[in-house]
Order: C-alpha cells, then structure tokens, then sequence
C-alpha cells in the first residue's frame, strides 16, 4: 500500500487517541464533533478515499449505509463493545470487516452500575434536586427514605466481564448475587453467584435487577410487562446495557404504580430521545450513557480500535474482529 491508510474518525476521540491517529494513519477528524447523519457518511468516505471508518454506537451503520459505501472501505472499527449499531452481516456480505472494544470498560461500566443502584435505592436524583432548589429545610426521620442494600439479592443478567465485574463490587455491600446466563460461568469465576437457568427464575429471585446482556432482535423488550411482574414487589431496575432491553411502557408504569421501587438508567431506546415520562418520574436515577466515560476507558478503547485498524493494515487478523 502507498503512503499511510486513510481512516475516516466519526467522532472527537481523547487526545491520546487522536495523535496516536495522526501519527499512523491519514486521519480526517471530527473537528467540531458534530453527529454525522448516517447517509451522509458514504459521500464522505468515497470523497476521501478512506480504507477504515472508525466509528461509535451513535453512528447508525445500517444495511443501506453498507451497501453505499464505496469499495475502498476495507474495516469498521467501533469504538464500543456493542457493535448492534452496525449491519454486520451486511459488511460480511461486502467483505467490510468490522470490530469492537471489549474487556477494557466493564470496571468503568461496572461502576456506574453499581452507582445506578445506590443512586436509585438511596433516591440520590430527588435528595440532589432538593438540595439545589433551595427548599431543604433540614433533616427530618422521614425525608426521602430510601431502601438497605445489605442482606438483598442481586439479580444480574448476563454474567460477562461486565456482569462479574459487578458482582465483585456488589458482594462487599452485602448483596447476594445470582445471575442468569446462557450457560453457568465456572465455579472460580462465579465465586458463590448462585446461576439460575431461566430469565424468569432469576427475575423472581431479583430485589435489584441489573442487566447486562447485548442488543439483539431477541433480547429487544426482553424486559416487558409481563416479565417486570415476576420481580418481587418494589425491585430495583438497573441498566446500563443497552435501552432497547426495556419495554419503556412497561417500566413507566411499574415505576407509576411503586410495583418497582426506582430504577437507574444510563441507556435509552433511541437515544438522546428517551421516553419523555422518564424526565418526570422521581423515581428514576437517570445518567446520559456514562458507562465507560472516563478518560482511562475512553483512551483505552480508543487504543483498542487503533490496535484492530493496525492490525488489519500490517496483514494480521484484528484481535476484537465481530465480523
Ligand atoms: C459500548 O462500548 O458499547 C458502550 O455502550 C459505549 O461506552
């Protein structure tokens, strides 16, 4: 190949990312990080030339977006471990290879699940809006009580990195953990999680719920109505996966009805455009997709699409290839 690969960066990235960019590659950059409209991005690739698109979950790669792109597009690097944003399958069929992020946030993302619940069991949201309204007027026995985590059952749904990572946090607060997945995760991993082999069974054991498992067109609304009502009485929902898990329908009114106690929520349907009742229900512990905001995380991941894109250009097979 002559001269350095031409990779077209959809979003501002950290600093250490961008130069690490700059200094192996032809980079055109997001300068002002505006959202690049999806259809838009064929155009751009054919017009620089670009071999690589290094991309992120608000890009939405659908099958026509694939299709469009020109020929000189040779790898889709996500800068996520979610990739549900991105037809695979369609980039399989133009022999686009496209790759992810994984392992280097769940400890970030574990942290902000583990914030979720506390924030939603210890009503965090409403003590915070009381403190800045200027209308606390002092402590008083009854003021926003909230509810004890020690002694509780924890419920984890999809027990990966992330999910384990959780339970690590969660045990020395006293929770029991118990978790559902595909298939039990070895003994010295679970550490005493109790696995229960149907989603259902595991919901009926969940005081705090937290989910974990990816986005695919059989886990859409997994978290429905119908499901919500196995929980026992006044559960905690955590997510920090992603929103299309939750039926939003279905938890509002949950949340309406005090059948969920509080929920915390860093993942939307459709985000930024989240269910608008959620804005107005005190009883959600609601974050803007935070999970592996830090600049650690953030720079780690950013490390993790170079090292599939440097890969792919010096004829390796990339180490995080989904498709
Ligand atoms: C991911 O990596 O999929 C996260 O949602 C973005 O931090």
């Amino acid at each position: 190949m002559l001269g350095k690969p031409v990779v077209l960066v959809t979003r501002t990235l950290p600093p250490a990312v961008e130069e690490r960019l700059r200094g192996d590659y032809d980079v055109w950059l997001n300068r002002d990080d505006r959202p690049i409209p999806p259809e838009d991005l064929p155009a751009l690739a054919r017009r620089l030339g670009a071999q690589a698109m290094l991309v992120t979950p608000t890009d939405r790669l659908e099958r026509g977006v694939i299709e469009a792109l020109p020929n000189s597009v040779a790898i889709i690097a996500s800068f996520s471990v979610g990739y549900e944003h991105i037809d695979h399958n369609a980039a399989a069929r133009r022999g686009i290879l496209v790759t992810n992020t994984p392992g280097v946030l769940s400890d970030a993302t574990a942290d902000v699940a583990l914030l979720l619940m506390l924030g939603a069991a210890r009503r965090a949201s409403e003590g915070e809006r009381l403190v800045r309204s200027g209308y606390w007027k002092g402590l008083t026995p009854v003021q926003l009580l909230g509810r004890h985590l020690h002694g509780q059952r924890l419920g984890i749904l999809g027990m990966g990195r992330i999910g384990q990572a959780l339970a690590e946090r969660a045990r020395p607060l006293g929770l029991e953990i118990h978790y559902h997945n595909r298939t039990p995760i070895a003994e010295d991993a679970a550490k005493g999680a109790i696995f229960h082999a149907t989603v259902e069974d595991l919901l009926a054991v969940s005081d705090v719920l937290s989910l974990h498992c990816p986005a695919t067109p059989l886990t859409r609304k997994l978290l429905n109505a119908e499901r919500l009502a196995l929980l026992p009485p006044g559960a905690i929902v955590v997510n920090t996966a992603r929103g299309i898990l939750i039926d939003d329908e279905a938890l509002i009114a949950a949340l309406n009805s005090g059948q969920i106690f509080a929920a915390g929520l860093d993942v939307y349907d459709n985000e930024p455009d989240l269910h608008p009742a959620y804005r107005s229900l005190p009883n959600v512990f609601l974050l803007p997709h935070l999970g592996s905001a830090t600049i650690e995380t953030r720079t780690a991941m950013g490390f993790l699409a170079l090292d599939n894109l440097d890969a792919y250009f010096g004829g390796r097979e990339p180490p995080h290839r989904v498709a």
